[in-house]
């Protein structure tokens, strides 16, 4: 199937829910509050792969991410690592809330695929 369908209700805030895309790992974190202001507070100068996160995301509270490190294609652990986002411990890539390399060897961010959100509120990736 190339399309993967979410009805968002269903991921409690605070919980990355993994998923199979294509056959890859495919994260949707419904963030806390506090996650989404820490992410929207960096700038972008602090950045490796500078991008704000309101680029990153259809409706902040909601982050969908490919599962894969962008350094040699591990997969990076939910709520670890030293920006509270991920963590790859492959070779110690961390990675912020909204998926954003901070530290470690990885040079890019974590990839957002393409998706929409109907207003029921069900996410559609592909
Ligand atoms: Fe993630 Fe190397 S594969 S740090």
């Amino acid at each position: 199937v190339s399309k993967l369908e979410v009805d968002l209700a269903s991921i409690p805030e605070g919980k990355n829910a993994v998923f199979k895309w294509r056959e890859k790992p495919l994260f949707i974190r419904h963030r806390t509050d506090a996650e989404v202001d820490s992410v929207a507070s960096v700038s972008l100068e602090e950045l490796r792969d500078p991008e704000t996160d309101q680029d990153r995301v259809k409706d902040p509270k909601f982050l969908v991410l490919l599962g894969i490190c962008t350094h040699l294609g591990c997969v990076p652990i939910s709520h670890a690592g030293e920006y509270g986002g991920y963590y790859c411990p492959c070779h110690g890539s961390h990675y912020d809330a909204s998926g954003r390399i901070r530290k470690g060897p990885a040079p890019l961010n974590l990839e957002v695929p393409p998706y929409s959100i109907s207003d029921s509120g069900v996410l559609v990736v592909g």
